[in-house]
């Protein structure tokens, strides 16, 4: 497994990525699915106080996007300008996600360095000219093998007709790599995840690779190849290499130490073999050190088909934002479908979680506590007066959630797990609760009452701070207000500064802190219709 970072100077950062995406259209779900993940990994590992780099982007040249801003009676560059800055860019904002870079293909830092990085190849005599024949999906943008086509002629993930190319092209040796790549997985078992994404690639591989064709002449829209400008640079030979060039590969060799190789590259299952293969193949030519790890994450489903825009199911990541909300819109889909996974998106599968794990069992549970402080003790927190088994319980249970989750999310990119680790807590904390009945024990006025209800109201409430470091990666807006109706920032410094390791630590929030009842966490539910 890859190096999980350190705060030490000089020690790389740990650096995650998701694939750039094609701006032929706007983000749907499966764009926002890999990109919200990456983002809670990367809160996490912040969280864990180590050093933190995250990067997305855009893959903006290639015929895809070239016909589509023909279509569209623009040029290419103004289509890609005009959809980065008021499509995506503006839903990573929309979402919370805090990449530290935003690459786009059509930047002279990435298109200067690529044209280096494929000149260089070719000379070391990894490149040659050739020609080549076969069947092409353009929403690929890749050649496919006659064998992998349904019914002759349609491309398995689009469903579409391929075409049929025949050009004069720049190959790459990818078929000399094949032994070596094979090695490669064998000492680094964890390289490619899940298990399954490792079978395909390990499958694949040994069936023997085929040179890769890296140009193209047919259309103009791509990086010039240095020696002979009259071909462009195939768009995946160029976008792989955004990893490199986003982080000061051949121009910041500083930021390039201090970030490279990647520690996870984030892909969807159908972008695999260009991320376990072509790319590892592509370091190895070069002499570049390898990634960590590349997880491949599953398809958003609709009516049995991956979700997309090509074949009209995308659906915007604002049309359920505008419903539940941005938080619970990071929290679904992660806890929803096992990463890795392929899953169905429901509406009625949504609203269910929603309003029984959190409005019931997390927002209802910080509202009422909220409330009793401040009813019982005039919002000021009261002392841990006389701690028994009960409380020592719910001090067990949160060490072994925040440990849980730690692994789970940070090491295992198990978000599903991870998030449901916390919430068992949260349960434990409701039930807590429910068996103490503090709004019982209110009634005994006696000193004894009283330090019983204290005890019962401080155990609840530092529950409920651990709970907001914990789950603050997954939704930070949420956890900010509730770390302010907790008093807890004057005391213990801001969320985002909290560490995912210490947050089981018990007794951090003192006695006294101003807790207030902040806003409702996740309101009810308006009906869709109305
Ligand atoms: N531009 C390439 C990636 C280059 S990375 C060096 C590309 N772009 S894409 O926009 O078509 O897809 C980007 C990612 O979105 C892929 O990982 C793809 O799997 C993912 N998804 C697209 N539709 C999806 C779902 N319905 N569900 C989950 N992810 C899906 O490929």
């Amino acid at each position: 497994m890859a190096a999980t970072g350190s705060t030490a100077a000089g020690e790389s950062a740990f650096y995650v990525t998701t694939p750039i995406y094609y701006v032929n259209d706007a983000p749907h779900l499966g764009h926002a699915y890999t990109t919200v993940a990456g983002d809670v990994l990367t809160r996490w590992h912040r969280q864990r106080g180590e050093k933190v780099w995250y990067l997305t982007g855009t893959d903006e040249h290639g015929q895809k996007i070239m016909r589509t801003a023909d279509a569209n009676g623009v040029t290419p560059q103004q289509w890609c300008d005009r959809l980065v800055e008021e499509a995506w860019k503006p839903l990573w904002s929309h979402l919370s996600i805090a990449n530290d870079d935003f690459i786009r293909t059509t930047e002279p830092r990435h298109t200067e360095r690529v044209q280096e990085f494929v000149q260089d190849l070719y000379d070391k005599g990894e490149i040659y000219r050739g020609g080549y024949e076969g069947p092409y999906c353009v929403g690929c943008e890749e050649y496919k093998s006659p064998g992998d086509l349904l019914e002759g002629d349609l491309c398995p993930v689009h469903k579409r007709q391929v075409e049929w190319l025949k050009e004069e092209n720049y190959f790459f040796r990818l078929s000399d790599y094949g032994p070596r790549l094979l090695e490669f997985y064998e000492s680094h078992p964890d390289f490619v995840q899940p298990a399954s994404a490792r079978n395909e690639v390990l499958q694949f591989v040994r069936q023997g690779l085929q040179d890769l064709s890296i140009s193209r002449s047919t259309f103009d829209w791509g990086i010039p190849i240095p020696w002979d400008p009259k071909h462009v640079i195939y768009v995946w030979i160029d976008a792989l290499l955004n990893y490199a060039t986003a982080v000061g590969y051949g121009s910041d060799q500083a930021k390039f130490d201090a970030t490279w190789p990647a520690n996870v590259h984030l892909v969807g299952k159908d972008i695999l073999r260009f991320h376990a293969v072509i790319w590892p193949a592509m370091l190895m030519a070069n002499g570049l050190p390898l990634p960590g790890r590349v997880f491949a994450n599953g398809w958003l489903m609709v009516g049995g088909e991956k979700m997309s825009k090509s074949n009209l199911t995308g659906i915007s990541p604002r049309q359920l934002t505008e419903h539940f909300g941005v938080d619970a819109y990071r929290y679904y889909f992660l806890r929803a479908i096992p990463f890795g996974q392929d899953g169905s998106f429901s509406w009625e599968d949504f609203s269910a979680r929603y309003t029984s794990e959190l409005a019931n069992d997390f927002g209802n549970l910080a509202s009422r506590v909220a409330a009793m402080v401040g009813k019982y003790f005039d919002g000021a927190l009261p002392e841990l007066a006389a701690a028994g088994p009960a409380e020592q319980a719910v001090a067990d249970g949160l060490a072994e959630a925040a440990t849980r989750a730690d692994t789970l999310i940070g090491d295992n990119l198990d978000f599903a797990g991870g998030i449901a680790a916390i919430f068992d807590f949260v349960k434990q904390v409701n039930g807590y609760l429910t068996e103490q009945a503090p709004w019982k024990v209110a009634k005994d006025e006696s000193p004894q009452g009283r330090a019983r209800l204290a005890t019962i109201l401080y155990t609840a409430a530092e529950s409920l701070r651990a709970i907001a470091v914990l789950l603050n990666p997954v939704m930070p807006a949420t956890c900010a207000k509730l770390w302010a109706s907790l008093g807890a920032e004057p005391h213990l410094g801001p969320l985002a500064d909290q560490r995912v390791g210490d947050a089981a630590r018990w007794g951090q929030l003192p006695a006294g802190a101003q807790v207030t009842k902040g806003e409702i966490l996740f309101p009810r539910l308006e009906d869709p219709k109305s």
